[in-house]
C-alpha cells in the first residue's frame, strides 16, 4: 500500500529542529536550544479573554475569513504599528498561525513547475509546501553577504518560471533584519516583475533597537504582496493557532477558498483571545524584548569570547554562529554537542545547504538554562580544539 502515497508527501523530511528537540527531551539534564517558541507564559488577560469566550459559549464556527470584529482588530493593529490600511472586509484573513497563510497562499498561486525565489539560510517550513504544490524552491545565497540578500543576484533569479519571492525579516534562523534602503532597493526590483510577494513578517514585533520596516508599507508593491503573520511570537501564543493574511482582494478572495477547505474557520475562544492581544496588550512583546535582548547579549558575547565568528542579530531569538573553524559539518557538531554535553542546537544545514557551516542557538530559554548551554558549548569546543592540535602534531 505504501506505493499508494504521494510521493510529494513521502519525500518531505522531518524538520532539523523537531530531530534535536525530540532527542534532548529524554535526557534529563539536557538543555534544549532549538526552541521556536517564546519561553513565556501567554498573558492573564489574554487567557481569560478565551476562557470568557468559551463560558459565554462562543465556541462555534466563525466567518470563513475570521471574526470581523477581530479583522477589523488586525486592520488597526497594523496601522497604527506600521502604517498602512487593510480593508478588514475584503482583505484580511484570520488562518491557522502563520503556517497555515503560507501553505494557503502557495496552494492558492502556485502551478506544477513554477518557482519560488527564497533567500538562504531560510526556515525549513516553506519547502515542503512549496514542494506538495508541485513547485519548485530557488535558493538565494546570503551566507557570503551577511545573510542579506543582494538586489542584483535576486533579480538575476527572477526567470519566467518564477512565480513568487519569498521574504521572511526578521529571520527565521539568522535574527537578520532589513535596513530600509536595502528594502528601497528589492522593491525596486520586484516592482519591476510581475511575481508575487510574500513576505512572512512574523518576527516584527521582536525586533532590538531598530523599528521594524514592512514590505506592505511600499505602496508599489502593494498589488502584489502577501503579508503572513501571527501571534505566536509576539505574545506567546504558539500553541493557540492564529494567523493573518493580509493582502489585495482579488488575491484573498481565491486563499480564502483554499483555507475554508482545509480550515473551515479559526478555534473561536483563539479567535476572542486574540482580540484581546491585539486591542489591550500591545506593550507586550516590549516587555519580552526586554528580557530576549540581555539574552542575547549575553549569548553573543559567550561565543566571541569562545572564538566563534558570529553577527549581533537584530531581531527574532535566534544567533547563527559559525561553526567552520571546528572543522566539523553543522549536524556532527549537534549531534557531537548533544552527546558529549547534552546541549541541543539546530544543525545550519537544516535551513538548506546555504546554512552549512552554521549552527542556529534559540535564546527563548530562560538565563540559567544558556549560562549553563554556554559553559558546556565552551568545554565541547575545548575538546574539539584539543583534538585538533592532536591530529596536527603527528
Ligand atoms: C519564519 C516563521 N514563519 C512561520 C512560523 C510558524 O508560525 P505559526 O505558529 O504562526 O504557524 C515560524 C515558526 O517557527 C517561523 O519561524
Amino acid at each position: 500500500m505504501k506505493s499508494l502515497l504521494n510521493e510529494k508527501a513521502v519525500e518531505i523530511s522531518v524538520p532539523g529542529t523537531r530531530v534535536f528537540a525530540n532527542k534532548v527531551a529524554v535526557l534529563s539534564d539536557g538543555i534544549n536550544l532549538t526552541l521556536g517558541e517564546p519561553d513565556f507564559p501567554t498573558p492573564e488577560p489574554i487567557k481569560e479573554a478565551a476562557i470568557a469566550a468559551i463560558r459565554e459559549n462562543k465556541t462555534g464556527y466563525s466567518h470563513n475569513a475570521g471574526l470581523q470584529e477581530l479583522r477589523e482588530s488586525v486592520s488597526s493593529f497594523f496601522r497604527d504599528e506600521y502604517g498602512f490600511y487593510y480593508n478588514p472586509a475584503s482583505e484580511v484573513l484570520i488562518t491557522t498561525g502563520a503556517s497555515e497563510a503560507i501553505d494557503s497562499t502557495f496552494r492558492a498561486i502556485l502551478r506544477e513547475g513554477d518557482e519560488v525565489i527564497l533567500p538562504a539560510p531560510i526556515y525549513s517550513g516553506y519547502e515542503p509546501v512549496i514542494h506538495l504544490a508541485g513547485a519548485k524552491p530557488v535558493y538565494l545565497d546570503t551566507s557570503r553577504t551577511g545573510f542579506l540578500p543582494d538586489p542584483a543576484a535576486l533579480e538575476s533569479l527572477i526567470t519566467g518560471r518564477t512565480k513568487a519571492v519569498l521574504l521572511n525579516y526578521p529571520s527565521n534562523p539568522t535574527g537578520v533584519t532589513l535596513e530600509k534602503e536595502l528594502m528601497d532597493e528589492i522593491v525596486a526590483v520586484l516592482a519591476r516583475h510581475d511575481v508575487f510577494i510574500i513576505s512572512d513578517e512574523i518576527y516584527s514585533q521582536n525586533t532590538y533597537g531598530v523599528p521594524h520596516t514592512s514590505f506592505a508599507s511600499y505602496p508599489q508593491i502593494r498589488e502584489k504582496l502577501i503579508l503572513a503573520h501571527g501571534l505566536s511570537k509576539s505574545h506567546s501564543m504558539t500553541g493557540w493557532r492564529v494567523g493573518f493574511l493580509l493582502g489585495p482582494e482579488y488575491l484573498i478572495e481565491h486563499i480564502l477558498k483554499v483555507h475554508l477547505s482545509n480550515s473551515i474557520c479559526v478555534s473561536l475562544p483563539s479567535q476572542h483571545a486574540a482580540i484581546e492581544a491585539l486591542d489591550h496588550c500591545r506593550t507586550v512583546p516590549a516587555m519580552m524584548n526586554l528580557e530576549y535582548t540581555k539574552r542575547r547579549d549575553f549569548v553573543h558575547g559567550r561565543l566571541l569570547e569562545m572564538g566563534l565568528d558570529v553577527k549581533l542579530p537584530s531581531g527574532a531569538f535566534y544567533l547563527f554562529p559559525s561553526i567552520r573553524s571546528t572543522g566539523l559539518s553543522s549536524f556532527e557538531f549537534a549531534e557531537q554537542l548533544l552527546e558529549q554535553q547534552h546541549v541541543a542546537v539546530v544543525p545550519g544545514s537544516s535551513f538548506t545547504g546555504f546554512g552549512e557551516g552554521f549552527i542556529r542557538i534559540s535564546y527563548a530559554t530562560s538565563m540559567n538554562n544558556l549560562i549553563a548551554a554556554m559553559d558546556r558549548m565552551e568545554d565541547f569546543l575545548n575538546q574539539v580544539n584539543l583534538g585538533q592540535s592532536v591530529e596536527t602534531s603527528k
